[in-house]
């Protein structure tokens, strides 16, 4: 066994001294120390020596062990230093290859639509209020004046969940959830996703709007045409000229629809207005009593305006974009063009 333990020693130094590699080093580790390897299954031999050489062979198997250990620590060593050495003669790094840049997404063209709208109406004094996206009919109709049957419900292909719940169909559910929880003064909009059974070039079943509601004592329609001017100017620049159409919703009264002179033609008449010399941006009028009256607010002592308009159908103006779908299919050449806008 003495013999045998010389041989392993030995055998051990030379593999050692021989590799050049760590893999390799720690294959030959598990060779000869490892718990399949052949110092172990010396220990286990033992059981054969009689026991009172147990002791003293044991020692020497431990000793030989803790050598072995010892030169593969060091060669360890060598081998690490022999790599940094080889790192630092052989590689060479070339200072003047360009760098590899990190590509920088940029803000979607409805989201900058969206926050260029909402900064316009801030500046002007409104908070920014939030509701449901997946509405109780109650909301999106009853409340706003729209009676189950009533023909005006088909003016909004409608997803229904269950015969009380909608995907709103609009952002003015959300003037009804702000009135019920707050008294007048009421300054606000409503930025947000809506949802209507509808597809075409200038229809996606998702788009965007931002509503907006200000109630108070003695507000009038001079005051709603003000506010969409001014936002119309922030949005568009000025001189952008501006018209009311008398219109109906069944929650204004009386209720207009905005165009603004067409941003291509400049009101001359073309392809995008019809020859009109107008485009339509929004909807909007007086609130009517009736919806005072379902969140108890008394219509003889306030009144507002409320007004809803489409994000998407703003940028595709803004931009000359022609198709609304194009911002839902995310290809990145369409995408990249609005990179840097903010
Ligand atoms: N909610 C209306 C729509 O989506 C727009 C609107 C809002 C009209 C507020 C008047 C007042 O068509």
């Amino acid at each position: 066994m003495k013999k045998r333990l010389e041989e392993i020693k030995i055998e051990a130094r030379r593999a050692i001294k021989a590799v050049t590699d760590e893999t390799r080093l720690s294959r030959v580790k598990a060779k000869f120390v490892g718990r399949k390897g052949q110092i172990t299954a010396l220990l286990k031999q033992m059981r054969d020596v009689p026991d009172d050489e147990k002791p003293a062979f044991g020692q020497m198997i431990n000793e030989v062990k803790d050598v072995i250990e010892a030169w593969i620590e060091a060669r360890s060593g060598e081998l690490r230093e022999e790599k940094k050495k080889r790192r630092l003669t052989e590689e060479r790094i070339d200072i003047t290859i360009p760098g590899r840049r990190t590509p920088l997404g940029g803000g979607h063209p409805v989201t900058l639509m969206m926050e260029e709208v909402v900064r316009v109406f801030m500046n002007m004094g409104f908070e920014v209020a939030e509701g449901p996206e997946v509405e109780l009919d109650y909301y999106n109709f009853e409340a706003l004046n729209i009676p189950k049957d009533h023909p005006a419900r088909d003016m909004q292909d409608t997803f229904y969940i269950s015969d009380e719940v909608v995907l709103r169909t609009h952002t003015s559910p959300v003037q009804i959830r702000v009135m019920e929880k707050r008294k007048p003064p009421v300054k606000i909009i409503a930025p947000g996703k809506v949802y209507r059974c509808d597809s075409d070039v200038s229809h996606t079943p998702m788009f965007h709007q931002v509503e907006g509601l200000l109630v108070d004592s003695g507000v009038s329609f001079g005051d709603l045409k003000g506010v969409l001017r001014e936002f119309v100017s922030g949005v568009f620049g000025r001189g952008v000229g501006v018209r009311f159409r008398p219109s109906f919703f069944p929650f204004t009264e009386p209720s207009a629809e905005v165009d603004i002179e067409c941003v291509f033609c400049k009101g001359g008449g073309c392809r995008i207005c019809k020859q009109t010399g107008w485009l339509e941006i929004l909807g909007c009028g007086m609130v009517d009593p009736a919806v005072f009256e379902s969140v108890n607010y008394d219509s003889e002592q306030y009144c507002g305006f409320a007004f809803g308009l489409g994000i998407e159908r703003v940028a595709m103006l803004k931009y000359g974009v022609g198709d609304i779908r194009l911002f839902f299919e995310n290809d990145v050449r369409f995408l990249r063009q609005f990179r840097g806008r903010t």
